[in-house]
């Protein structure tokens, strides 16, 4: 079965066609990074008009390079949520069009479930079935979490950020630190060869008895990454001058370790609480190759399995929309109608 995906939820504009969930047959993407950038972060409306501008030819693309063609296709999916509503409703109101216009099926998916599930797609990766229960780490520019999935289409989240998400941590730093936009790829590039235990910066939530916990889930298993921005920049406001060279290299190594040490641990605590047959990352801080590291330790001590995502689809792409689409269909849960996009989607079970 060939699914045509289509996802906007963000600043990526992109279409993939994925023959029976996994053989990615094209994986267009336009990133509209070189627009926001002056900004130092996305601008909503320079998305929306950016996705209006390049979406159809990225699906030209997409089917081209595919060798498909809109009657050759068996159904279309499309990203519902969570993301930025005008941004969402470009890519849902043309996935809905096209839909009606050929006659064939729409299935909505979850941008959330879609990065969960993007570990199972590569050709060598194993069938969902093979290493549920697992538990997934979720980093991405707009989202920290820990999910335990039980199986596909039944989730249950175990914490979350209580603030900022990881990868937002790491464009504030850059930014801070004048380096530029987005912050995760250029905070890794900029801490090679710094000392990663140069400046302790904090952890979050590692004060048990700090403050009173008003939150639904287990504290231990939830992230906080504002105190390290204030840190950072009480420690570069400190200085009285602009880092550089290795006082630089230091700082991001620093802080970068600070992300990966405060994600790791609460993937080794919920792996001690909970008995699961694998662990995974995904989402775009998962292309970091310390937390990374990190996350391959903890695996070879605990002799849990982990998966990652590939590098191709750790930030926002369509394929991985269309692969959780043929899960749908494969399992008989496609059936609901879409009705509209919803950008405070949390991550539903199916049944
Ligand atoms: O998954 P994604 O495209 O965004 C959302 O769906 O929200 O991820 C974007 C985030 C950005 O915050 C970016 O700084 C971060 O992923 N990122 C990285 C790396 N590459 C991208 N973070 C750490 N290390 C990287 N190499």
């Amino acid at each position: 079965m060939k699914i045509l995906g289509i996802e906007t939820s963000c600043d990526e504009t992109a279409a993939a066609v994925v023959e029976d969930g996994r053989n990615v047959l094209s994986n267009a993407i336009y990133s509209q990074i070189a627009k926001h950038r002056p900004y130092g972060g996305v601008v909503p409306e320079i998305a929306t008009r950016s996705h209006v501008e390049k979406l159809p030819s990225i699906i030209d693309e997409a089917l081209k390079n595919a060798g498909e063609t809109y009657e050759s296709i068996d159904a279309l999916a499309v990203t519902y949520g969570p993301g930025l509503a005008s941004s969402l409703l470009i890519g849902f109101t043309a996935a809905k069009t096209l839909a009606q216009r050929l006659g064939k099926p729409l299935i909505r998916v979850n941008h959330h479930e879609g990065h969960l599930h993007s570990i199972f797609m590569r050709d060598d990766a194993p069938t969902p079935e093979a290493v549920f229960p697992m538990l997934g780490l979720l980093v991405s520019g707009g989202d920290s979490s820990l999910v335990l999935m039980h199986k596909i289409g039944s989730y249950e989240l175990l914490g979350s950020t209580i603030d900022d998400a990881a990868g937002e941590a790491l464009d504030k730093a850059a930014a801070v630190l004048n380096l530029g936009y987005p912050g995760g790829p250029i905070i890794q590039k900029t801490a090679e060869g710094g000392n990663p235990a140069a400046i302790r910066f904090p952890r979050g939530l590692d004060q048990p008895d700090r403050g009173k916990w008003i939150y639904k889930y287990d504290r231990n298993l939830c992230f906080s990454f504002s105190g390290l921005k204030t840190s950072l920049l009480t420690h570069v406001k400190n200085l009285n001058h602009v880092p550089e060279g290795g006082e630089l290299r230091d700082i991001c190594a620093s802080y970068q370790e600070a992300i990966c040490d405060a994600l790791t641990l609460r993937v080794e605590r919920a792996l001690k609480k909970f008995e699961v047959k694998s662990f995974a990352c995904s989402g775009g801080v998962s292309m970091n190759s310390r937390l990374r590291d990190k996350l391959e330790q903890l695996s070879s001590i605990t002799g849990i399995p982990l998966l990652l995502c590939p590098p191709a689809y750790c930030t926002d792409n369509a394929a991985m929309i269309a692969g959780v689409a043929y899960e749908k269909v494969r399992l008989g849960r496609d059936g609901a109608e879409p009705g509209d996009v919803n950008p405070n989607l949390k991550l539903i079970d199916w049944e």
